[in-house]
């Protein structure tokens, strides 16, 4: 029988008293492949694009997972498989999506910063899209395309000045952000890519912010996106397509952000008040469909009572878990067993040296040195954002489907991390004449 105990994450359950992904005792993967180790559930990627595909029935929408929240081969699969197309920012996105056999005309790519070389391999590769960052951006790409002897499908990604109400360094659209082209010169803009000859104007985007957990910042940008579509097309500019990017919340602690259906289904109505529903829309999500399938497995080094603060040291660390010294992010923790002593206050931190390498602050668990511990919530901007630290290779990652687990990408070793490094020839032993 399965008791979900844990709100938020619909594929995680304790059943007896071991905490189980799908069909699969966390435990046991533990055992086989170490840790850390990152499980993702299949099912609960699959549920979450589903509450997306329920909001868009009827419509005309390409969901590109915006596969920085989890750019690992087997991840980018399972939306390849369920037929999404991908946000990338990277040449390397890029060659994640095609070697994972995704379309590229069903990749945009966003980025204040592609280079020449970036832009070039896109479009040979026959990308669907360019989310153009700035003017100068788009002078380049211009420039790059008719080099080519070919037009650039651009759309513009528009800063609409809004402010979604989330963490300063993960708000996207306000005046003051490195992002987009300002609301004020984007009809300016639309008329210069009009002109030119290396692109071809194909639609128009934003992204206000990730992590968003209230309805309202969308209900605006929509509308100044709207806006702004009728001001382009009344000045002879055709905008085919309408992306509203990404940056749905998930529950992490207690956050009740709207489900992806109800979402939607506010900002259709708005859509369609204004006559824009039949259009071809886009969305970038990242987080909301990887964030809570993912957890990443620790067990416990070492526990150190204090007079102020006890530590409980694990094996998973800041470069494994980046979100809480970057941006103070809250994970939970629950132990894969739990036990039946009296629980207690703990500062869980991890090996990494530095005072900033904490995962939980004050958390209560009854622990001993050999536990094995959860940290939910750990799908998206984790892995993907993970570094070798201290020397610390790369966690390994898991998609569990039903009963069956795949190791989609293995530990990573010390030659991995020292491949492509080099001794100074100098130090090399001198030889004596
Ligand atoms: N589209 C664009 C253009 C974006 O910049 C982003 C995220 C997304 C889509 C996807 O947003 P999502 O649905 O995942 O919120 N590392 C931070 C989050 C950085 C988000 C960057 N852009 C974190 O761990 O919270």
């Amino acid at each position: 029988m399965n008791s979900n105990n844990l709100p938020g994450q619909p594929h995680l359950a304790y059943r007896g008293n071991e905490l189980f992904s799908e069909d699969i005792r966390l435990s046991d993967l533990a055992k086989q492949y170490g840790t850390p180790l990152f499980v993702y559930s299949k099912g609960s990627m699959l549920a979450a694009l589903a509450a997306y595909q329920r909001g868009f029935a009827g419509r005309n929408i390409q969901i590109c997972y915006a596969m920085k929240a989890n750019p690992t081969l087997g991840v980018i699969q399972v939306f390849v498989q369920a037929g999404c197309g991908f946000d990338i920012v990277s040449g390397g996105d890029m060659d994640r999506v095609l070697a994972a056999g995704g379309a590229a005309d069903k990749i945009i790519f966003s980025g204040v910063g592609k280079t020449r070389t970036e832009m070039r391999r896109a479009l040979d590769a026959g990308i669907g899209c360019f989310n153009v960052e700035s003017e100068a951006e788009l002078e380049v790409l211009n420039e790059v395309a008719l080099s080519m002897g070919l037009r650039a499908p651009v759309s513009l990604r528009v800063n609409p000045n809004i402010d979604p109400k989330t963490h300063p360094y993960i708000s996207t659209g306000l005046k003051d952000s490195k992002f987009g082209v300002a609301h004020e010169r984007a009809l300016q803009t639309y008329q210069r890519a009009a002109k030119l000859a290396g692109v071809r104007v194909i639609g128009i985007d934003c992204h206000i912010g990730s992590q968003i957990t209230q309805e309202e910042p969308y209900l605006e940008a929509v509308d100044r996106m709207l806006d702004l579509v009728e001001a382009i097309e009344a000045a002879g500019i055709a905008i085919h397509h309408i992306d509203f990017g990404g940056g749905l919340g998930i529950n992490y602690n207690g956050e009740t952000p709207p489900s992806a259906d109800r979402l939607w289904e506010k900002l259709l109505h708005k859509l369609d008040s204004r006559q824009f529903g039949q259009r071809q829309l886009m969305i970038e999500p990242g987080r909301s469909l990887v964030g809570n399938a993912g957890v990443c497995l620790t067990e416990v080094l070492y526990l150190k009572p204090g007079a102020q603060k006890s530590f409980c040291i694990i094996d998973a660390a800041m470069n494994d878990l980046p979100r809480p010294a970057m941006y103070q992010a809250f994970h939970q923790i629950v132990p894969l067993v739990p036990r039946n002593t009296s629980p207690e206050n703990w500062e869980v931190v991890g090996p990494v040296c530095e005072s900033g390498d904490w995962i939980g602050h004050d958390r209560v668990l009854a622990v001993q040195p050999g536990d094995l511990l959860a940290v939910l919530s750990a799908g998206a901007y984790c892995m993907s954002m993970a570094s070798n630290y201290n020397s610390r290779g790369r966690a390994a990652e898991i998609l569990v489907e039903g009963n069956q687990s795949h190791l989609i990408h293995q530990r990573e070793t010390i030659s991995d991390q020292m491949r492509g490094e080099t001794l100074l020839s100098s130090m090399a032993p001198e030889t004596k004449s």
